[in-house]
């Protein structure tokens, strides 16, 4: 096998120069390999050399532009550079033993074989030649070709080793098996099972790189089933593993929610590349368990889980060391929110629940759709239909609601000063009740979002309340553009 055509660059070619002046042996290592085979594309790209990765990144950066900044982790014993927008690693052979309480690798330096063993697998352990006289050859002693036709996820050396050396690979090779479709093999699979109390030595950050990207696959769910399978995921999610189950009472079942969680990701996948998105589909029932309850006559109910699994969200995004910004409220706010759509298909769909629902969703409108849309997941053809028929109903509506009354971001047509210069008030608690009458009307379809519509609703309402007109609307207009130049100075 031999790949000097597909590695026929600049720097590949330097590379294999100064290696083989310097009498050394380098190679092209890991995903950058497994991708080229696999025909994906790839950023990075990690040299293997048997001696200082450090000096031959300098004498390489050097040879193709002096101006070249190069990078360096001592402590690693790398060194690193980006050309033409690819990030290029250099890193020495090694033999690499692991201390057991931490990932960090007391370092050797080894042969290209060494250093191919000590790699998590077999596809990653793939090294193509760079020297003169074998350019482009494949050197492969693990079958890590093979198995990339089989579809296999198999470590070089026993499992046991590989995993203990880094727990961390247990969730790579879980990642890599989602990404690629890929099978993990059985021993490996059970190293994981048995070993999942190791992760405990592995940063939060790191576990959120591989869960990210587990949710960022095209289909998320082979990664949470398996996570779910090995144990790993009542280990570091308990909320998500907790949704697991069917019961039976009085020959009533529900359906399992983590199941169904894990069915409307994937179909969410399938629409959207967003992570936040597909979060807030994993997360979107995960209020269920706490409220599950069998109600006699009725059969089973998760009332208001949407409520309690928006108050959830905070908790596991902290725990998670997820951010806890817009990122967590936006999916807060989507958990929190999932049902509404689900309520406007399955009743007519009235334009007040469509200015409600537009006031409430803000610009997260277009997102709740869609994951409501993600969310069916009935086997029954004629049903999927009619939802999907009722989704595109109340799309429709959404749009010529917002069209006329601009309910998103809704900014009151009266605003709190003007009804204070009006009425001579201080501030208290008439203007607020005042503002959210309008609001109401305006949202219920009394009348429109409009200035001179919202003025005829005040004067209506302050006089039931007692209230007395002091300023003209020509006044308070007039009024109000004198004080805006003073106030912007
Ligand atoms: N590697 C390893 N054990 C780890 C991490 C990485 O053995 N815990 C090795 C593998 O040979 C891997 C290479 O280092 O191919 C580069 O790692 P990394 O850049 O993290 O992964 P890639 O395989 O390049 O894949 P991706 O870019 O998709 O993460």
């Amino acid at each position: 096998m031999n790949f000097a055509h597909d590695i026929d660059k600049k720097v590949f070619r330097t590379i294999s120069e100064i290696t083989t002046t310097n009498q050394q042996k380098a190679y092209i290592i890991g995903g950058f390999v497994r991708d080229l085979v696999l025909g994906r594309p790839s950023k990075d790209v990690d040299i293997v050399v048997e001696g200082s990765g450090i000096k031959l990144a300098d004498q390489v950066a050097k040879s193709l532009n002096p101006n070249i900044k190069v990078s360096y982790f001592k402590s690693y014993g790398t060194a690193m550079f980006k050309y033409k927008n690819i990030e290029y690693e250099f890193v020495g052979a090694r033999k690499e033993s692991y201390n057991r309480d931490s990932r960090n690798p007391i370092v050797e330096s080894g042969t290209i074989q060494d250093d191919q063993l000590r790699r998590d697998f077999t596809i990653n352990a793939l090294a193509i030649n760079l020297n003169k006289d074998a350019f482009g050859e494949i050197t492969d002693p693990f079958d890590g070709f093979l198995d990339i036709e089989k579809g296999l996820i198999r470590t070089p050396q026993d499992p046991q080793v590989t995993f203990s050396d880094d727990p961390l690979r247990m969730l790579r090779a879980i990642r890599f098996a989602t990404q690629l479709n890929f099978r993990i093999d059985d021993d490996a699979y059970a190293a994981i099972s048995k070993n999942v109390e190791r992760l405990k030595i592995i940063t939060q950050e790191r576990i959120n790189v591989e869960l990210n990207k587990i949710l960022l696959a095209p289909k998320p769910s082979i990664g949470f089933k398996i996570l779910y399978d090995t144990g790993i995921l009542a280990y570091i999610f308990p909320e998500l593993s907790d949704l697991q189950g069917v019961e039976i009472k009085n020959e009533m079942a529900h359906k399992d929610n983590f199941f169904h969680s894990l069915r409307v990701l994937d179909n969410l996948a399938e629409m959207s590349d967003d992570l936040w998105l597909r979060w807030s589909a994993l997360l979107h029932d995960v209020g269920k368990a706490r409220t599950k309850r069998f109600l006699d006559g009725h059969g089973w109910t998760f009332h208001g889980h949407e409520f309690v699994g928006a108050r959830m969200v905070p908790g596991i995004f902290k725990r998670l060391k997820l951010p806890l910004n817009q990122k967590m409220k936006y999916v807060q706010k989507l958990v929190g929110l999932h049902m509404r759509p689900i309520i406007l298909v399955e009743d007519v769909v009235t334009d007040t629940a469509v200015r409600r629902f537009l006031f409430d969703a803000g610009d997260e409108v277009e997102d709740l759709m869609t994951l409501c849309e993600a969310d069916i997941t009935s086997k029954n053809h004629e049903k999927v239909q009619k939802y999907l028929n009722n989704y595109k109903i109340v799309r429709q509506k959404l749009k010529t609601v917002e069209e006329k009354d601009r309910i998103r971001n809704f900014q009151p047509p009266i605003t709190g000063e003007m009804i204070i210069m009006a009425y001579e008030l201080s501030p208290s608690k008439v203007i607020g009740d005042i503002k959210k009458a309008i609001k109401n009307a305006i949202l219920d379809g009394e009348m429109s979002n409009d200035f001179d519509e919202a003025w005829d609703f005040m004067l209506e309402f302050a006089q039931n309340q007692g209230l007395k007109l002091k300023k003209t609307k020509k006044e308070v207009i007039e009024a109000l553009s004198q004080v805006k130049p003073e106030d912007d100075r």
